[in-house]
């Protein structure tokens, strides 16, 4: 059986907009698991990277920055998560656009990747761990216990950013917001170093027609049937 002797993993991989970082979140809360977000630590590269003046393609010395990366994170009394650099609470602006293209670019970099790799690991503790990415069932993970593909259209996926962007009073053209998902996705897919794609042995699964509930319950079921089976 998959990984067996240590901690549970469930890796839920999966292109942006498609509800992973938001299930595994909530998965993790209902298992009370620890919780992996790959996608920060690309994006933490990618700021920190940036913040020093190196090239976005300097992939030795964007690889020694993610060995020695200064970072914690904090969840404090009331839940709420602190994601910290240098000593800095950076979340919200790790969550801009500008530091999704910076992270997109570093992550094509094998030598940030492998780079990358222990740390990732280094959080598989008991009682388990839901791990947020794009390669978590493929390469960081391949022994997981339930690896699950998370899907949705680009028009959804579209949709569903827009709709928070407006929450948050940003006006953002959904036309864009459509080109800028697909060439994104086109990226990650096509780059030659741990490509989006589905493990061979993942479920995968389309919300596009689907609540973040049903998603939930859906992904808890499959759980409760893999760990009662090892
Ligand atoms: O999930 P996210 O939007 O925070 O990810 C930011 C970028 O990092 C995205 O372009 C894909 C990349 N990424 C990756 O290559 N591998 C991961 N395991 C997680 C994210």
């Amino acid at each position: 059986m998959a990984g067996r002797g240590l901690p549970p993993v469930l890796a839920i991989d999966g292109p942006s907009g498609s509800g992973k970082g938001t299930i595994a979140r909530r998965v993790a809360q209902a298992l009370g698991w620890h919780l992996l977000d790959s996608g920060a630590l690309y994006r933490l590269v990618g700021l920190a990277g940036a913040r020093r003046g190196i090239d976005p393609g300097a992939a030795a010395e964007l690889a020694v920055l993610a060995r020695e990366l200064d970072i914690r994170f904090e969840v404090d009394p009331e839940g709420s998560e602190r994601i910290v650099l240098d000593g800095e609470e950076v979340g919200p602006e790790l969550r801009s656009e500008e530091c999704g293209r910076l992270a997109s670019a570093v992550a094509a970099l094998p030598a940030v990747r492998e780079a990358l790799l222990g740390l990732q690991r280094g959080f598989r503790e008991a009682p388990g761990l839901v791990a947020d990415g794009r390669d978590m069932g493929t390469h960081v993970f391949p022994d997981a216990t339930l690896k699950v593909f998370l899907t949705a259209t680009v028009e959804e996926r579209a949709n569903r950013r827009y709709k928070q962007l407006k929450d948050k009073g940003i006006d953002v053209s959904l036309a864009a917001l459509s080109r800028d998902i697909a060439a994104r996705d086109k990226r990650d897919t096509e780059r030659s170093v741990a490509p989006l794609e589905p493990a061979d042995d993942a479920r995968v699964l389309d919300s596009s027609h689907l609540t973040i509930d049903e998603v939930t319950r859906i992904v808890l079921d499959w759980v409760s049937e893999t760990v009662a089976d090892r």
